[in-house]
């Protein structure tokens, strides 16, 4: 898909499609209005008569007979006072949404001329370049028949109100179409099947991203590697399965030599059973999704890669399954992790924790900056924020609130969560340092705490995405977040 950024007149541009936007009362936007006069008053008829309402995200696609558009889709904008960044991103999701059914090749938004509350041309543009592919992305399934056609849509550009601001309107498309394919990537990983999203698998896709960018490097390291290191913690987890379990180290080297990186560490449990803590079958299916924060830190990488991002990034993922078998680690056993600390893993279902702290442990000789992990780590997040908003927690509540404001910034939030000496508590043990788990109250919390025993002189944040990675029911799939805000947090940091 080709981005692009125009300034002019929607009654005076010829185009393939013209999007433009309604509001809730029936006004038409600026740029409809213009474009209206050129079409004979037809929208102004259309909503006297009820056909278009102007409801936030509703669509429609109009054929006028004369005026120099081919198309017309109109997008409803809500209530005028309420046009914001992220009804100005369900907006544009629409517009690309019915664009994708319909033969257009190319089509002009100008729903970017509209005031958006709180943002510039920068957002407009990377908002507008991220919601288009991701409204065109289509998970890689494997059927034995072809299923929809791929859309014609060939290029998508934004208009803006003078000529002074098509230049950051295309920095911003430009990063938008970095932070998109980024996504995607991190889709297709997450969706795939676990048997074929393998850690093995994983370290592949990991030397392609190297092939592809210059800026990227790839090292794997492998479970004999991993006991030379004394990953007692992470080798704990893959005990049980057959499938060799992979650490791979991504860089992206954007900035100087010697500045410290921000490493991204993702928890790639690329199934995960419970292991002999079994899980219940009900939507079992779901935990091929457990390696969607590696998943992101592929995504964040790429999108590092594609906007030639001028810092060092390293991206660190523990990569595994998580199976019963004869092999496989019992609750009660008690494991060495890479720190030298002991671990009484009482629930074998806790296992991002245990692949995560020695990776994190791992991070410390790249002498981080800052160090983010990323993973589906409870089913307490998820029953504490729903699908909505990602947590963080940090032993550093500026790096913190660093985090929340680039979730806002990308439309892509994330909730601020404690932590504190009393839940520590909860995580004693009376056999080893502590254990890996303990009861359901503040679950989210104390996983979190659990990994902070690894964190002592890091700048150190955990996201919790296990309600964000995936969507479940009808519209089952990866929704390749916390990409945008990851990226967003890179680029501000600079
Ligand atoms: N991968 C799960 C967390 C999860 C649950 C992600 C539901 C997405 C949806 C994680 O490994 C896990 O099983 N966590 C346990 C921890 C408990 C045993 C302390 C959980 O949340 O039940
Ligand atoms: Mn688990
Ligand atoms: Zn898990």
């Amino acid at each position: 898909m080709q981005f692009h950024a125009v300034s002019g007149s929607a009654s005076r541009k010829r185009s393939d499609c013209a999007i433009v936007g309604i509001y809730e009362s029936g006004e038409l936007g600026t740029a409809a209005t213009e474009l209206d006069r050129s079409i004979g008053g037809l929208l102004g008829r259309l909503v006297k008569r009820g056909d278009l309402r102007g409801k936030l995200a509703e669509a429609a696609l109009l054929h006028p007979e004369k005026g120099p558009v081919q198309r017309v889709l109109v997008v409803g904008l809500g209530k005028k006072g309420k046009f914001g960044r992220k009804q100005y991103r369900k907006a544009v999701a629409a517009a690309a949404g019915l664009l994708a059914k319909s033969g257009a090749r190319e089509a002009v938004s100008y729903l970017s001329v509209e005031p958006v509350a709180d943002t510039d041309s920068y957002y407009l543009g990377r908002l507008a370049a991220e919601a288009v592919t991701a409204t065109l992305y289509r998970v890689p399934a494997i059927r034995s028949t072809r299923k929809e056609p791929p859309a014609t849509l060939k290029s998508f550009s934004i208009a803006v109100a003078g000529r002074g601001q098509v230049k950051e309107a295309e920095h911003g498309l430009d990063h938008g179409r970095g932070i998109g394919a980024g996504m995607s990537l991190t889709r297709d990983l997450a969706n795939l099947p676990a048997n074929v999203c393998t850690p093995t698998y994983l370290a592949r896709q990991a030397r392609k991203l190297a092939e592809q960018h210059a800026s990227v490097k790839v090292q794997v390291l492998d479970e004999k590697e991993l006991r030379r290191l004394k990953m007692g913690a992470f080798l704990s987890v893959t005990a049980g399965t057959e499938e060799p379990a992979r650490l791979i180290v991504i860089r992206h080297q954007g900035g100087k030599s010697g500045e410290a990186p921000v490493v991204l560490v993702g928890k790639g449990v690329t199934f995960d059973s419970g292991g002999i803590s079994l899980k219940q079958p009900q939507n079992m299916d779901e935990m091929k999704f457990d390696m969607t924060g590696a998943a992101s830190v592929f995504g964040a990488l790429k999108a590092a890669a594609e906007i030639g991002l001028a810092a060092n990034v390293i991206g660190l993922i523990a990569a595994c399954e998580n199976m019963p078998s004869g092999r496989a680690t019992k609750p009660g056993d008690v494991v060495h992790s890479m720190s030298g600390q002991t671990i009484e893993v009482i629930n074998t279902d806790a296992e991002g924790r245990l692949i995560l702290c020695d990776a994190l442990t791992y991070s410390r000789r790249f002498k981080p900056a800052v160090v983010v992990d990323v993973a589906t780590l409870t089913g307490a997040c998820v029953v504490a924020l729903g699908p909505h908003l990602s947590a963080v927690m940090s032993n550093d509540d500026h790096l913190a609130e660093e985090i929340v404001a680039a979730g806002r910034r990308a439309e892509d939030r994330v909730w601020h969560m404690p932590m504190g000496e009393e839940y520590h508590e909860q995580l004693k043990s009376n056999f080893a340092d502590f254990t890996n788990s303990c009861g359901r109250e503040g679950g989210a919390i104390t996983a979190a705490c659990f990994l902070a025993k690894f964190t002592d002189g890091l700048r150190w944040a955990h996201l919790d995405i296990a309600g964000t990675a995936y969507l479940t029911g009808a519209k089952k799939g990866s929704t390749g977040r916390p990409v945008p805000m990851l990226v967003d947090f890179l680029i501000n940091r600079h």
